[in-house]
Parts: structure tokens; sequence; C-alpha cells
């Protein structure tokens, strides 16, 4: 039987209201949307509940408002399983928040309001030192301040526990701060942002992820979506197809990516194994509608996954 891998998420916690509309309205107009959609997100958050769905244990460190929001999400993490002793009210604050919108392609556009998450502090990360140090894994997005990104970062070298940074969304940084890392897992577009090099297909991928890894970054995964996913390292490059679905809504996909990656190589799956199965998991959320409630369970993945790869 597999190890039970244990993760543990420094990131953010969002409520995600989400409009379907097959378009937008433009500068002092007003149309109607076709549906409406509301649900628990944040990557930080859907990072967790993927992990968390895919059979891992899992502790989430973060911050919500004093609003209606708050306590829902920490239900939420707690109706799942996932350890949310290290979730904190913050008074005074809202909660974090992001309107979607999503055209009838299954396309979206997102608007982050980080409320509470910006108030997760390097304090907060030595506050949750003893469960962290215990984690096999350590997975962060940048929905929180970066100064807590590099220091969970750090924390996470000095005490010889994997380390999975998704930065998301793109933001400028210092390269250096993130050298200690394990996997850098950006989308197509954070990773033309951060590498300064255009991803529109493969080939750019490549020239993107040398880029990084000349920057001193040890392993980059760049998820393509409906292209699939580059795994790069100093031993060369690999490209991995995505699998066909038929997409709905794509929002949150690259979170069913890293959750259910850090998951498969928590237990042990051979690299290339483990991000050939988040291609699939994460192609399988965007059969559904919204983040986290679009995410499969593992015995749903499980009987996919054998149909593709028997098949
Ligand atoms: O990656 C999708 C997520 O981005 C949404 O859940 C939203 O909250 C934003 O954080």
């Amino acid at each position: 039987m597999a190890k039970c891998p244990r993760i543990a998420v420094v990131g953010s916690a969002n409520v995600d209201l989400t409009t379907f509309s097959d378009r937008f309205p433009k500068a002092g107009e007003t149309i109607f949307g076709d549906r409406f959609d509301l649900g628990f997100g944040g990557k930080g958050a859907n990072q967790a509940v993927a992990a968390r769905l895919c059979g891992a244990e899992v502790f989430m460190v973060a911050r919500v408002g004093d609003d209606l929001f708050g306590p829902a999400t920490i239900k939420n993490f707690e109706k799942l399983g996932i350890d949310a002793s290290q979730v904190k009210v913050v008074r005074g604050v809202s909660s974090g928040v992001a309107p979607i919108f999503v055209e009838s392609s299954g396309q979206n556009r997102i608007i982050v309001v980080k409320g509470a998450n910006d108030t997760l502090r390097p304090a907060d990360v030595d506050a949750a030192a003893a469960v962290l140090k215990s984690a096999d894994c350590i997975v962060l997005q940048f929905e929180i301040p970066l100064e807590t990104v590099y220091y969970t970062i750090r924390f996470a070298r000095e005490n010889g526990i994997r380390c999975i940074l998704n930065p998301a969304p793109a933001q400028e940084i210092d390269v250096r701060e993130i050298a200690d890392l394990d996997y850098f897992v950006p989308n197509e577009s954070e990773a033309e942002a951060i590498g300064g090099v255009p991803v529109r297909n493969v080939e750019d991928a490549k020239r993107c992820a040398e880029k990084l890894l000349g920057g001193g970054i040890r392993r980059v995964l760049i998820t393509l979506g409906e292209k699939g996913a580059l795994l790069a390292g100093s031993e060369g490059m690999q490209h991995l197809p995505a699998y066909f679905m038929k997409s709905v809504d794509s929002t949150g996909a690259g979170d069913a990516f890293i959750g259910s990656f850090a998951t498969f190589l928590g237990e042990g799956a051979p690299e290339r194994e483990a991000a050939m199965r988040a291609n699939l998991y994460a192609g399988l959320s965007t059969t559904g509608v919204g983040t986290q409630k679009s995410f499969y369970d593992r015995e749903r993945f499980e009987g996919e996954w054998a149909a593709i790869t028997k098949g």
C-alpha cells in the first residue's frame, strides 16, 4: 500500500463568486449573466482540498476574515478532514474573495481581493512550526505576502522538507529567494512573467524552463492547459501531453494539478507518473463547475486513470 503523505499548505483561502456569461459588459453597460455559483476557493485552499481528496493528510496554515465567509471556510476544511487548527480569524478584515467570470468556452477571468490572506506573516509560520516540521511536503502560492513565501521556503530547506511553489498569481520576484525550492510549478503566463520568455507552445515553454533553470531553480514543471505539462531539470526536459476533456470551467485546474501532484509524489510515484496523473486529475476538474467542488475523489480518479492507462 502507498505511503499516506502528510502535506502542509501555507496559503490562501477565498470564497469564489463565479458568474457564467457568453460575454462581459463594456464600461457603463449592464447585461444579464447566465448562471451564478458560490463556492470555497483560493489557490492554497484548493490545493489543500485536492491533496486531501487524493488521500493525503493535509494541514492548512491560513488567515480568514471576521465576516460570514471566515468561519464557513474553517468549517469547510474541517468537514473535508483538513487540519485547520492554524487557520485563524483576523478581526476587522474581510476574507479573501474572488469574483470570477467564466465564458462559454470554459475560460475564466479572476479578480482576487486578498483580504485576510495578506495578513499571514512569517510569525504565523513560526507558530505552526511543530506541525510543519512533521510534513513531508510544504506547498505555497502567491496569494499571501511574498515575505511569508520566502520565509517558508527557507524553513522547508532548513528542515529538509520537500517544497513546491505555485507562483500564482504571477508577481515580480527575486529568483534567488526561490532557488532552494524542489519544484517550481507555474502555468504559461506565470512562467512567462517570471522567466521573461513568451510561452505560447511547448517549444517556448522549453526555452522559458531553460531560463528558469539557469536562474538557479532546480526543477520546473510548467502546466500548459490542453497542451499538457513540461517537466524540466538538469538532466533534460520531458513534455507530458494532456488528456482530452470537454471543459466547462477551467477555474482551479492548476490547483488540482498541484495538490494531486504533491500527493502522488509523496506516495512514492516516480516523478513522471506523478505529473501524468496530476495532468489527468486537473483535466477532470475542468469537466465540472467551480473549483473545489469540481475535484474528483481518489476512487473516481483511479477509475478514470485505469480506463486511460489500460485502454
Ligand atoms: O486558481 C483558482 C483560484 O484562484 C480561485 O479559487 C480563486 O479564489 C483564486 O484564488
